[in-house]
């Protein structure tokens, strides 16, 4: 049997996510039924059998979840998506004793109210289940047994049945996070856009709990992202047990193969909060690779943690999350002292902030020869403040926060340096 997939992710990562289920389909579905579909703002569609759906849930860094097509047609109002839902079979998914949750998301719809339309849908559910088993499912907003999406554009509705549960970014291993931690599927798109490959050194210089090493060194030691999680589809009615277990099995021997045999991952990581290490360090020893480099150190002051160059991936404090920590000019570390997600905050003026950029920018020109440095901000004059030209930059979204990857290619004798963003250009 063949079903449409939708799997949304974050925006500016389609198209990695569609290579990346490409290469889930190649390597863990040994030919099981798989047609990549059409890439949208904000997510990917494909074909494929139930394998293909769970291969995806277990295997996808990129994906938030994986949505599975329930019924598509034109509507006009509220009523006519309330009589869409009424008409599917929910009752073959699911029973009145799973607890529900439906989220309406539009685009340009005339509707008036989301929150209307999202009650119709939840009754259209209710109704049906009442009516073929004579009882009504409760509803659970917080943590449901199952969700329903309903997606409304100008002119049409799709209903979707979510079969991952927990957003895919939650691994089940992040439970020590920062301020501003990085969600994990956005590292891993970052990671995949970078193009490092394990055996290339990789250095995260203010790595805070870890996101990007974390997903790295998974990737290096073949551990699916979802090893260690649940997902929606196991309180289906109907699911494939038997292709979820082979490939659930499969998943935890190469798990545990890699831990065997696992060598030196080249994955490096510091920053200037030994408090943020510690949370870093927590993470990784539950993840299961506890032996991660990790320094505690200002990233002004950052050496190459190895001889040969590699990717330098970093998301540094920007204004709306946190603020730069440091020395300030007489080498003095500021603090304020409060406390904020385990993170204290600094006292950071605009001058401190420009200081810290200016000397982290000299760092790369000076240290970094031959290494290829990717910052995600979402301030656009970084490279400005950096003084480097930027080689690429891609527009990506962390949450509602739009933000820029940009690349450095520091290449010997020619690095491109720019003047600052405040001073006349020559
Ligand atoms: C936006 S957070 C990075 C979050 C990280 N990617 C994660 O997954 O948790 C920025 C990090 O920069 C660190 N930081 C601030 N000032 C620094 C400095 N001068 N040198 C090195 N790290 C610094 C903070 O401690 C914080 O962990």
């Amino acid at each position: 049997m063949s079903f449409e997939f939708f799997i949304p992710c974050p925006r500016g990562l389609e198209a990695a996510l569609a290579a990346e289920l490409a290469e889930i389909a190649s390597r863990h579905l040994n030919g099981a039924p798989f047609t990549a579909g059409e890439q949208v703002p904000g997510g990917v569609h494909f074909k494929g059998g139930w394998a293909a759906g769970m291969a995806a849930n277990l295997h996808s860094r990129i994906a938030s979840r994986v949505l599975l097509k329930i019924a598509h047609r034109p509507y006009r109002n509220e009523q006519d998506i309330y009589a869409l839902a009424l008409e599917q079979h929910w009752e073959q998914w699911f029973s009145a004793n799973e607890t529900l949750r439906v989220d309406v998301t539009a685009i340009k719809s005339p509707l008036r109210s989301l929150e209307f339309a999202t009650l119709r849908v939840k009754d259209a559910i209710c109704d049906r289940l009442r009516d073929k088993t004579g009882a009504r499912p409760s509803i659970d907003t917080g943590s449901p047994d199952v969700r329903v999406f309903a997606f409304v554009t100008a002119t049409d509705c799709t209903l979707y049945l979510d079969t991952s549960g927990e957003p895919l970014f939650k691994r089940g291993w992040r439970l020590d996070k920062g301020a501003a931690p990085l969600r994990e599927n956005l590292a891993a798109g970052i990671l995949r856009l970078t193009g490092w490959t394990p055996g290339t050194p990789l250095y995260d210089p203010m790595c805070g709990s870890g996101t990007f090493l974390a997903e790295a060194a998974q990737v290096a030691m073949n551990i699916a992202p979802g090893v260690d999680r649940r997902f929606g589809f196991e309180k289906f009615r109907q699911y494939d047990v038997s292709a979820w277990q082979a490939l659930k099995v499969a998943a935890q021997d190469a798990k545990r193969a890699a831990r065997a045999g696992r060598g030196d991952l080249l994955i490096f990581g510091s920053d200037i909060s030994d408090n943020m290490l510690e949370k870093a360090r927590a993470n990784f020893e539950r993840a299961g690779f506890p032996a991660l480099p990790l320094k505690q150190l200002d990233a002004r002051n950052m050496t190459p943690p190895v001889s040969e160059a590699g990717i330098l991936v970093a998301n540094p404090p920007y204004g709306e999350r946190i603020e730069v920590r440091g020395r300030g000019p007489r080498g003095e570390i500021r603090n304020t002292g409060r406390e904020e997600g385990g993170f204290r905050r600094a006292e950071a003026d605009t001058g401190d902030i420009a200081e810290f950029f200016q000397s982290f920018g000299d760092a790369l020109k000076k240290r970094f020869t031959g290494w290829h440095a990717f910052v995600l901000t979402s301030d656009r004059k970084l490279p400005g403040q950096l003084r480097l030209r930027e080689s690429a930059k891609t527009p990506l979204y962390n949450g509602a926060l739009e933000c820029r990857l940009f690349r450095f290619d520091l290449i010997a004798g020619s690095v491109r340096q720019r003047p600052a963003a405040d001073e006349p250009k020559a």
